[in-house]
C-alpha cells in the first residue's frame, strides 16, 4: 500500500496528501516545527492521524533538545506542545496524543534525560502502531453492521490515510469485504480540499473496491431513488452526549440519511471522544482560509473580492447517529451511557 506516517529516526515521513492521486511524494519534516506546518498545511490530516504524526513530531523534538536537565527538558515538551496544539483545533485526537505524551515523559523522567528520549520515542511508536490495531477491531465491530451488497455513502476521507492505517469509515468497509461481503461504494468529493475525490477514491481504486464519485450536492438525490442504502463517516470529536464533528457536509448526509429512513454510521477510536464535552456547541471548529473555496489546485474560479466562508467541520446531533463504532464495540443510543462505557473499557 503505502505509508501515511513513518517514523525515520531522525525525521518524520508523510505522503503529501495535497497532491494525491496524481503525484505520490513524500515531506521528510526533519523537526518539530515542519512537523507542524506539515499538519497545518494537510500534508498530513483525519484526526487520527494528526494525533499519530503530533506524538512523532514530539518525540524527535525531544531527541533534538540539547536540554541538560529535567526542567530544561520539561520546558523544551512543553514547547513542542504549545506548537502542536496550535496547528489545528477541532481533531481532538491532536491534544490527546499531547497529552499522552506528556503523561509518559513524567513517568519516565525518573530514568534520565536519555532513557527519557528514548522512551518518548517508544512511546510515539506504540501510539502508531495501536492506531492501526484500533482500526482493525473498529472494522471487525462495524463490518457486522453491513449487509452483503450494501450500497454505502461516505463523506470525506476516514481510511488508512487518515489514520496510521486501515482507516475507520474504510476500515468499516474494508473489514466487510474481508468477510467475504460484496459492498459498494458512493464516495462524495468533498469540497473544498477534495478529500473524497482525491484519497477515498485513491484507496478504494488501489483495493478494487467498487466506488463511484459523487458531488455533494448529488446524495440526496441517489438516497431518494433508492440507490443507497447507508452512510458511514469518520470523525474529529465525539462530545460526552454523542453529538458528532466531522467534515463539513457530515451533518447534510445525516440530516438526508434520517429523511430517507436509512442508517448513519460513524466510526471512531475512543481517542476521538471528548467526554469532558456535554454537547457538540462546545467543540472548536476550525475556519480555513478563503482560498481553498476561491481556488482548486491553484485555479481561480470565484471572482475576486466574493466574500467567503470555510468552516472545515459541522456537527451532526446525536439523534441523528443511529450508532457510533469504536474499537471496544459498538455504542448505540442513549451516548451519554454507551460512550462511557465503551470508553472505561479501554481504560480496564
Ligand atoms: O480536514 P480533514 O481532512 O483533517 O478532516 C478529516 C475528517 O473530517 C475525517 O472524516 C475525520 O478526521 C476522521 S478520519 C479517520
Amino acid at each position: 500500500m503505502f505509508d501515511t506516517i513513518r517514523w525515520e529516526g531522525d525525521a518524520v515521513v508523510l505522503i503529501d496528501q495535497r497532491v494525491l492521486p496524481t503525484r505520490e511524494e513524500y515531506v521528510r519534516c526533519r523537526d518539530a516545527a515542519a512537523v507542524a506546518d506539515a499538519i497545518r498545511d494537510m500534508v498530513v490530516r483525519g484526526a487520527p492521524a494528526i494525533g499519530v504524526t503530533a506524538a512523532m513530531g514530539i518525540a524527535l523534538g525531544l531527541k533534538q533538545s540539547r536540554a541538560a536537565d529535567e526542567r530544561a527538558l520539561r520546558a523544551d515538551l512543553e514547547a513542542l506542545g504549545a506548537l502542536l496544539g496550535a496547528t489545528r483545533p477541532t481533531a481532538v485526537n491532536l491534544f490527546w496524543a499531547i497529552d499522552r505524551m506528556k503523561r509518559k515523559f513524567e513517568e519516565l523522567l525518573p530514568e534520565g534525560l536519555e532513557a527519557t528520549r528514548a522512551g518518548m520515542e517508544k512511546e510515539a511508536l506504540a501510539i502508531h502502531r495501536e492506531d492501526v490495531e484500533m482500526c482493525r477491531r473498529m472494522g471487525a465491530h462495524g463490518a457486522k453492521l453491513l449487509e452483503d451488497g450494501a450500497r454505502i455513502l461516505t463523506h470525506c476521507n476516514a481510511g488508512a490515510l487518515a489514520t496510521a492505517g486501515y482507516g475507520t469509515a474504510l476500515g468499516m468497509m474494508r473489514a466487510a469485504v474481508e468477510a467475504g461481503k460484496k459492498i459498494s461504494v458512493f464516495s462524495d468529493e468533498t469540497r473544498p480540499f477534495l478529500q473524497g475525490a482525491r484519497l477515498t477514491a485513491w484507496e478504494l481504486m488501489k483495493d478494487g473496491i467498487p466506488v463511484t464519485l459523487i458531488t455533494d450536492n448529488m446524495a440526496g438525490h441517489l438516497m431518494a431513488k433508492g440507490e443507497i442504502d447507508c452512510a458511514i463517516v469518520g470523525a474529529d470529536r465525539i462530545a460526552g452526549n454523542g453529538d458528532v464533528a466531522n467534515k463539513i457536509g457530515t451533518y447534510t448526509v445525516a440530516v438526508l440519511a434520517k429523511e430517507h429512513g436509512l442508517p448513519f454510521y460513524v466510526v471512531a477510536p475512543t481517542s476521538t471522544f471528548d467526554l469532558t464535552l456535554s454537547s457538540g456547541k462546545e467543540i472548536p471548529i476550525e475556519e480555513r482560509s478563503s482560498n481553498e473555496v476561491t481556488h482548486v489546485q491553484g485555479v481561480r474560479l470565484a471572482p475576486e473580492g466574493v466574500g467567503i466562508r470555510n468552516p472545515a467541520f459541522d456537527v451532526t446531533p446525536h439523534h441523528l447517529v443511529s450508532a457510533i463504532v469504536c474499537e471496544n464495540g459498538v455504542a448505540r443510543a442513549p451516548y451519554v451511557e454507551s460512550l462511557r462505557r465503551l470508553a472505561a473499557a479501554q481504560a480496564a
